[in-house]
């Protein structure tokens, strides 16, 4: 089915379209306190500033949070609160906080750096996933970093979390409209080829705590 997609001009038009709309548009802007938000984001980091550390079960690895935009890392951290993105340890870390306590902590991590750039890995399902991403790249960019700062880069994210994510949205048990109609037509192999191609990528990565002296 992703075949057909590909090469469906009017579907990648329209998704254009939805960035050109947004980028006039304006995203809203999670404007954050980043000192407060270090202050509150610091015992995030026993999770997310660990290199590879992984999610009990089901087994993934914890989403690296470095270079992620701080519009993006806000939604996710109020979809957690309300319950369209189902993690019992995130639901309990996101619902005790504010909305300023979210836009301060996510102003944090993004202040954290920006992507990273490299060379990207190469491998023979890595390119069947590249092919398979001309209809995501009008929102997530071309290599995995997106241009609109409410939609999540993907570039260098741990592979077993962005297929945790996307049978997410496949089963339902993520709630998210844009990328339930994205999914919905992908086979579960195609779905390993698309996580594969956007974690051989370069960009996103694990902050590990600066020590002060
Ligand atoms: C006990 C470990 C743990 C702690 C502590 C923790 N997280 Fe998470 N976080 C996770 C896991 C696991 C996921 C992936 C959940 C899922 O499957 O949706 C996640 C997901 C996220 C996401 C979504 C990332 C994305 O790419 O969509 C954000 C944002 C986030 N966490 C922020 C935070 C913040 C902010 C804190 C501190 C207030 C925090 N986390 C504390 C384990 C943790
Ligand atoms: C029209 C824009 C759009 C298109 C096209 C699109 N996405 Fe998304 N994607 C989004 C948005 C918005 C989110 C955040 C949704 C949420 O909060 O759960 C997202 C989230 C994701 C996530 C979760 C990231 C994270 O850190 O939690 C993955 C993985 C993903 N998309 C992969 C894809 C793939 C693969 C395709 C192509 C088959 C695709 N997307 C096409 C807009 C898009």
């Amino acid at each position: 089915m992703v075949g057909v997609n590909i090469f469906r001009p009017g579907a990648v038009c329209a998704a254009l379209l939805l960035v050109a709309v947004a980028l006039v548009g304006g995203p809203a802007h999670a404007q954050g306190d980043v000192e407060r938000g270090e202050i509150l984001g610091n015992t995030c980091l026993g999770c997310h500033g660990i290199p590879g550390y992984r999610n009990a079960y089901p087994t993934f690895r914890v989403p690296k949070l470095g270079g992620q935009h701080a519009e993006s890392l806000y939604l996710a951290l109020v979809e957690y609160a309300e319950r369209r993105r189902s993690h019992a340890t995130m639901y309990a870390q996101a619902a005790t906080l504010s909305d300023q306590d979210k836009r301060d902590i996510s102003a944090w991590f993004a202040a954290l750096g920006e992507p990273r750039t490299g060379r990207p890995a190469t491998g023979a399902r890595i390119e069947r996933g590249r092919e398979a991403s001309a209809v995501c790249a009008a929102c997530h960019g071309q290599n995995g970093i997106s241009m609109n700062p409410e939609w999540p880069s993907l570039a260098g994210q741990h592979e077993s979390y962005l297929l945790h994510t996307l049978r997410q949205y496949k089963s339902g048990e993520r709630q998210n409209a844009i990328m339930a109609g994205q999914v919905m037509m992908l086979s579960d192999e195609e779905l390993r080829d698309l996580a594969a191609f956007y974690a051989a990528q370069v960009g996103l990565f694990t902050p590990t705590p600066r020590r002060r002296n």
